[in-house]
């Protein structure tokens, strides 16, 4: 198929605009779908639009510095990829391909227990003092789990992400509608024999997931691991204060883009209900806050910054923008991203990311809906 030129692709919607007409039907259903009617993948994006701005004008901003730090890590900027399942259905090479443009743009990887590639092909391609994180799905057989906890934690991944959201794989129906065919990949030994092939991706490499994970396992974790842990997919203020009084180090607010619970609120809307409580509380400190889902533009990770998050994931838009064009794609897509976001923390009134404060959003909007 004739492809559009990398230059055009202006923003990160423009590489999902090219990949669905290049990828391979399956492996578009596979990525692009969220679970039952697909309401809260859009909500995830449009709630970003219900929250104004409210800039400082005559601030000197000759000089803007995007760069941060994530769970005592520096970063260019404050995103991360997060970890999406099976690479290799939108590029040959797979997870490594993101490996490498993280790297060239100085931000974490989270590497994901499905990944097409092996776990330690993922570590090796990593250069220099990169870092990487591992999102983890719990195995029935814990011992499993531990292995690979541990074996993360020997090739130097410096934090764990515990999936919470996924007791189930929800219901993709336009990846249901496609066959699963991943004859390339790591994921059928992770996933054990009895793969069904019929119904989709999700459901073929999902079996293992064990339901009964509970509060009760977290303090196991911590005996395994001296790994920072984070709960990924926490939805509500009550589980925030409970992670807490866990001791975890933080949570990701997130519904796994719309994947799982449909009409599940988005993480930027659970993110603006969570810290007014924890600030209330003196509690702010005692956890680090990420979000994910529906991050397109840099003014969606201002905000989440604004509103108290430390960064934010992004999933689909560099597994289309790789799927596309391979790295030279999720470059560009970094590189939009960094331009974007220093261009509007100059509109915005901020110099440095400690600059950006609650008083610089609206939220009135996003709550009387
Ligand atoms: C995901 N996500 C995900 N999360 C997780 O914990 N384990 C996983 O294996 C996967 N796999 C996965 C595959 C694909 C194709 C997608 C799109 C997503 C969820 C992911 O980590 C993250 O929560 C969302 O992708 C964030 O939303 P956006 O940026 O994709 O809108």
């Amino acid at each position: 198929k004739k492809m559009p030129k990398l230059e055009v692709c202006y923003n990160l919607m423009d590489f999902e605009t090219v990949a669905r007409h290049v990828m391979k039907k399956p492996a578009w259903a596979y990525y692009s779908s969220g679970a039952d009617d697909e309401i809260t993948m859009r909500e995830n994006h449009s709630a970003f639009h219900k929250i104004w701005f409210r800039p400082k004008v005559l601030v000197d901003v000759k000089n803007v510095d995007i760069s941060t730090t994530m769970l005592a890590t520096k970063v260019d900027i404050p995103f991360y990829v997060t970890a999406t399942a099976l690479g290799k259905l939108g590029h040959p090479e797979g997870e490594v391909v993101l490996t490498r443009a993280a790297h060239k743009h100085n931000v974490v990887q989270m590497i994901p227990t499905l990944a097409s590639c092996s776990f330690d092909e993922i570590v090796d391609a990593r250069q220099g003092d990169q870092v990487q994180w591992l999102q983890l799905y719990v195995n029935k057989d814990r011992e499993i789990t531990k292995k690979i906890v541990q074996h993360a934690e020997a090739r130097g991944v410096r934090g764990l992400y515990i999936t919470v959201d996924a007791p189930q794989l929800g219901r993709r129906e336009k990846d249901m509608r496609t066959k699963f065919d991943d004859s390339g990949s790591n994921v059928q030994s992770t996933s054990g024999d009895n793969v069904d092939r019929s119904q989709g991706a999700a459901r073929a490499i999902s079996s293992f997931i064990d339901p009964s994970l509970s509060w009760k396992d977290i303090p196991w974790f911590r005996s395994i691991t001296k790994m920072p842990i984070f709960l990924k997919g926490v939805q509500r203020v009550e589980d925030v204060l409970k992670a807490i009084e866990c001791g975890v180090d933080g949570v990701v607010l997130s519904n796994h883009g719309g994947r799982q619970l449909d009409t599940a609120r988005s993480g930027i809307e659970v993110l603006a209900e969570v810290m007014p409580i924890l600030r209330e509380r003196g509690l702010q400190d005692k956890i680090e806050i990420l979000i994910d889902g529906g991050v397109r533009r840099a003014t969606d990770i201002i905000k989440a910054l604004c509103l108290g998050a430390k960064g934010v994931g992004i999933g689909r838009p560099f597994l289309f923008a790789m799927s596309a064009y391979g790295q030279p794609g999720v470059d560009r897509a970094m590189q939009l991203l960094k331009d974007e976001m220093a261009m509007n923390m100059r509109l915005i009134g901020a110099a440095k990311i400690e600059d950006l404060t609650p008083d610089m959003v609206d939220i009135s909007s996003a709550r009387s809906h």
